[in-house]
Parts: C-alpha cells; structure tokens; sequence
C-alpha cells in the first residue's frame, strides 16, 4: 500500500512585504503615473508605454520613465513627493551647511540609505530621500542625533551629488586638519615642492588631503558656473565664497591651518614663490575640467590675517561666446557686423570691469579667425589662450609694455589686432598708427558711455584728425542678469515699474513683464546666468564733423541719439519688454532714470 499521501501542507503565510523590500520587479506604482498623468508631465500614450516597458523590463515605472525619456527626474521625484504626501526639494549644494550634512549621518549610512540630511532647526533634521516608501531608518537617526525627523523628496542625482562631493570635501578637510596639527614637520614642508607635488599618487600621505580639498572645491565651483573663487582668511577661519552671476556667495568655511596648505598648494600650482608671503603675486593654473581644458588665474595678496587668493575661472566656453549671442539688440547686430566687416580702422569697447569687454573681444576675434588672417592680441595677463590667435603677454617687469609689444605686432604682419588695453598715451598712439596704416585694431577703453570715448582719447593725446580718420565705432557695454528659465513669471507691469520706466500709460497697456519667483536653480535670486546690453556709437560723417570742429562730448551724445544710437538704458528696457530680465535689475545696472 502505498503510503498515505502528507495531508497538503498550507503555502505559509506570506511576510508582509515593506513596500520598499520590493525586489527588482519594483511595485508598479499606478498612483505615480496618475499623478503624473495629473500634473500633465506625461500623455495618457506614454503613461501607457512607460507601464509596459517597466512590465516587459521588470524593471521599477521610474525607471521605464527616465529611460524612455519620457519624464525627467525632476518630474518624477515631484510626481513621487506629491504621491507620498511629502514636501520636493532640489538640493543646491550652494545652501547646505558641510557640517549639517556631514555631522548627522555618517558618510556609509547616507549613501547606504540613499538619504542626505539637509537642514537642522529647532531640534528637527531634515531628511531627504528618494525613495519615499523604501525603510527609513528614522529610530536610529533619531538615536544619533536626538533630533526629531522631517522628509522630503529630492531627486536621486541631487542626493547622490550631495553624497559624494560633501563626505570627500569634509573628510579631506578634517583629515588635513588632524595631520597638519599632529605633524610639526608640516609646516616646514609647506613651502617644499615635493611635499605638495601635482600628483595625488606619489604624495606625500600628508599633502593628499589638501589636494583633494582643493580639487573638490575647484569642481564645485565649475558645476556652480562660479566666475571666481575667493579664499577670505579671518582670524580663526578662512571664508571660501563664489562669484555667480556677478554676485558673491559665500560656501565654505575652512580651518586656519588647513587653508595654510591649502594656500601654498594653489601657488605650487599656478607658478608663484610658495616661500613668498608678503608680496601680492600673480600665477595661472590649466586643469581639465569635464574634458575641458579650463585655466584659473590666480592672485594672492597679504592681508592682516594671511593671504587671501582669488582665482578667476576661465572657461573658454563661456568666454568664446558667437557674437550672436552677447545680447546686442537685433537692432543694433547689422552695424555691429558693419563695423567688424571694415579691413581697416579701430573698434572700441568701453565699460567698467567686469562689464563684458574681453568677452565681446574674443567672441569678435573668434568670428573673423580664418587660416588666411594673421590674428595677434596684446593682453595683460592672457586670459584665454586660442591657438588660432598670436598671444603677447605684457609684462613691464620685462619691458614688454602694451605700446613696444604693439611695435613688435606690427612688424609681423598681422591682419587684426587686439590690444587689450589702451591705458596710456603711448599705447593710445600705436594703436592709432596701427589703424591708420591698413589694419583693423580693436581695444578697451575705461568710460562710461560711447560719446565720452572720444574724450578719453583726446585725453591721451590723439589729435583731432587720428581719431576722424580712424576711429570705426565705439560700444559701451554692462551686464545684466537673465531672469530664472525654472521660477519666472508674468506680471502687469507695477505702478513703480511704470514709474521707473517713465512711459506713457498707453505704452503699458497689454504688456506683460517677467521676473524670477527665486527657486533652488537660481538660489533663490530669480536669475540666472546674464546678457550684455550695448551702446553702438557708429564714427559717422556728421560725427566725424563734429569731432573735427571740437564738439563736447554732450553734442557727440546728442548727434549720436539723432542718427539712432540707443542708450544702454533703452538696450535694458527692451530686456524688460523682451521678458528677459526685470526693472529692478536694469536700475541695479544702469540706474534711476532721473
Ligand atoms: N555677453 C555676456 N553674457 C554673459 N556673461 C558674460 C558676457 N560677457 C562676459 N560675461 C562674463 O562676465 C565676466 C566678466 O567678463 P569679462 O572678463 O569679459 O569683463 P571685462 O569687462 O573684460 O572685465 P575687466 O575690466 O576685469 O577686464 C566673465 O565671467 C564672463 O564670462
Ligand atoms: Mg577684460
Ligand atoms: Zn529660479
């Protein structure tokens, strides 16, 4: 007899599954996609497909989704927070504090967890995830910190950036600091080269550290579009901010000691006396940067508590701009290509620092590089090197002046020439001998506006019939901040706007201005990246009359306005019909009309 079967056992109670405990087959998350489906960032089609992929995949509907690009991160982590009734939030490294973030969970455990603590106030830590349902291990944070819990949903790019810049930054920072207060040596070796040689491998363990703070700090600021870097030293601690948009951020706080090495490894960089603290010096740095090859110009000056550095960021990307795309009005673009058409003759560009000048330069040195043209610029220092341009470096200390490198140039032959800089009478001349024996000169002058340049270059001494015979055109620039592409909006123009604007009612009847809300993209400012505005002065025949019967400057102005010029003034205000910038960003630029 065969043996009685087993009575069939009972498929035992299933565990209940954490929704997070999901495997790879992810929960397929239908409320996801409905909220999606809600928000509209995805067609009922792609919802669809999304869905199938994910089945077909085995793979989570997030993932379906990105990998079919059928919705960004951004769209699903705020479709995923509204879902599980949590606040969103895009982390902007530039707001969160080194040592919230690294004091309250550990590097593993964060990454572990795919979570980053972003904020701390009033005994809350706030928290953010991506996964909203994966476990959250709230006991034990609570445990370490003895701080009550808040969630938010950031994207998972946002966390892991976090992640990995903040631990490396921290732990390189504490970990130098620990080794240079241990080690005596340290600070004898700071000024020898071997101790803080280029390469983190064959380093002296000591040194590795420093390069690597330094190294996390100069990627920071290329992902933040940062234009400079200033190393502040105080008396306890040494301020380290970035220049974004023309604005000054601050964003790390650094040991005195650790900015100590940190100071010698910039100018082992960049080619300065490490041993030499008390004389400003100046050097450069190229460093590839995400396959770029981007140079940093360093400057360093004693200041009552040690050196302080700047590094400007030299991006030729952003450097070598089209001239399509510095700002100039549509308006005013045809003359501008009229003046750089000319084979002979000189350009100027006029505006404070910072204004754009060199940009507009290059960008126009860049328009008219072909192999048959001999291109030569005279700049002080080089700030971006171009192989298709012969590159002078002034240097005085070597007698290689703005007005005998120029003498040089001309003796070679060039086609072109760019002279960064007309500051001095004898530049101011050669510059205009340049011109006036067939080549086409373009330079700076430090005014205000277009017609005052005239002036300006009869101040250095250029007689009346050089600069008539000369002299092409003169633009003034500034630049202004664009509003936020992530947080700007409509609004009727405001009665101050108005005012400010100084238009007529009718004028405003049906227009519509935008400014930024403030957002994580623009750290809160309401704008970001900037747009030259322009003053295009063409040397006309009348000009040219006035110049010669000893016009001022308010005449040039005046006859300038009457064959068409427009002020930087009314460039800004077409930014504001144009949406693309704000009133209170064109006074902050150009000032109050009155
Ligand atoms: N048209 C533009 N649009 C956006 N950003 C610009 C533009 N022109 C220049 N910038 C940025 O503004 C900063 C200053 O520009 P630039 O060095 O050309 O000014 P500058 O007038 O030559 O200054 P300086 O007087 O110090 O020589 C740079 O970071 C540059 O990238
Ligand atoms: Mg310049
Ligand atoms: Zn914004």
């Amino acid at each position: 007899m065969p043996p009685s079967a087993p009575p069939p056992r009972r498929p035992p109670a299933a565990p209940p599954t954490p929704a997070a405990a999901a495997p790879a087959s992810a929960p397929e998350r239908p409320e996801l996609l409905a909220t999606l489906l809600a928000q509209k960032a995805v067609t009922p089609e792609q919802a669809e497909r999304a869905r199938r992929a994910a089945r077909l995949g085995n793979v989570s509907v997030e993932h379906a989704l990105l990998q079919g690009g059928l919705a960004t991160e951004v769209q699903i982590a705020q479709a995923v927070a509204a879902h599980a009734g949590l606040p969103f939030a895009r982390l902007n490294p530039l707001d969160l504090d080194l040592d919230v973030v690294t004091g309250a969970l550990s590097g593993p455990f964060a990454r572990r967890h795919g979570i980053v603590a972003i904020s701390k106030a009033n005994g809350v830590l706030t928290v953010a995830v991506h996964d909203p349902w994966a476990p959250f291990p709230a006991d034990e944070i609570k445990q370490k910190t003895g701080l009550e819990l808040r969630r938010v949903v950031a994207t998972r790019s946002d966390i892991e950036a976090v992640n990995k810049g903040f631990y490396d930054l921290k732990t390189s920072l504490t970990t130098a600091q620990k080794q240079l207060e241990s080690s005596r040596v340290s600070n004898v070796d700071l000024g020898n080269q071997e101790f803080l040689s280029a390469s983190t491998d064959e380093l002296d363990p000591a040194a590795a550290p420093v390069v690597r703070a330094l190294d996390h700090m100069l990627t920071y600021a290329f992902e933040q579009r940062a234009s400079d870097i200033h190393f502040e030293p105080k008396r306890e601690l040494t301020l380290v901010r970035l220049r974004i948009d023309g604005v000054l951020h601050d964003v790390h706080v650094i040991p005195k000691i650790v900015y100590q090495a940190l100071v010698s490894r910039i100018k082992l960089l960049s080619g300065c006396n490490i041993a030499e603290k008390r004389r400003p010096q100046d050097g450069r740095i190229k460093r590839e940067q995400g396959g770029r090859e981007v140079e940093l110009r360093v400057s360093t000056m004693p200041t009552a508590f040690g050196e302080k550095a700047v590094l400007r960021i030299f991006d030729p990307d952003i450097l070598l701009k089209g001239v399509d795309e510095l700002g100039l009005s549509p308006r005013d673009l045809p003359r501008f290509y009229e003046f750089i058409a000319r084979t002979d003759g000189i350009l100027l560009v006029t505006g404070p620092t910072g204004s754009g000048k060199t940009t507009t330069l290059y960008s126009i040195l860049k328009y008219l590089s072909r192999p048959e043209v001999n291109i030569v610029t005279i700049e002080d220092p080089i700030e971006m090197v171009h192989e298709d341009f012969n590159q002078v470096a002034v240097r005085p200390q070597i007698d290689v002046t703005f007005a005998n490198a120029l003498r040089t140039v001309l003796r070679q032959d060039p086609d072109v020439i760019m002279v960064g800089e007309i500051r001095d009478a004898e530049t101011a001349e050669h510059a205009v001998q340049a011109a006036l024996t067939g080549h086409l000169v373009f330079s700076t002058l430090h005014t205000n506006d277009a017609p005052s340049s005239v002036n300006r270059l009869l101040d250095l001494g250029v007689p009346h019939f050089l600069i008539t015979s000369t002299l092409i055109g003169v633009l003034a620039q500034r630049l202004m901040r664009v509003n936020c592409a992530h947080c700007s909006e409509q609004h009727a123009p405001t009665r101050e706007e108005a005012a400010e604007l100084a238009l007529p009612e009718d004028a405003m009847t049906g227009v519509l201005f935008r400014a930024g809300r403030g957002c994580l993209e623009c750290r809160q400012t309401g704008y970001s990246g900037r747009d030259g505005i322009y003053e295009v002065m063409a040397m006309t025949e009348r000009l040219r009359q006035l110049v010669t019967d000893r016009a001022g400057a308010n005449e040039i102005h005046k006859a300038a306005r009457a064959e068409g010029l427009r002020t930087l003034r009314e460039a800004g205000v077409e930014k504001v019909f144009r949406g693309t910038t704000t009133v209170a960003e064109l006074v902050r630029v150009t000032g109050r009309a009155h």
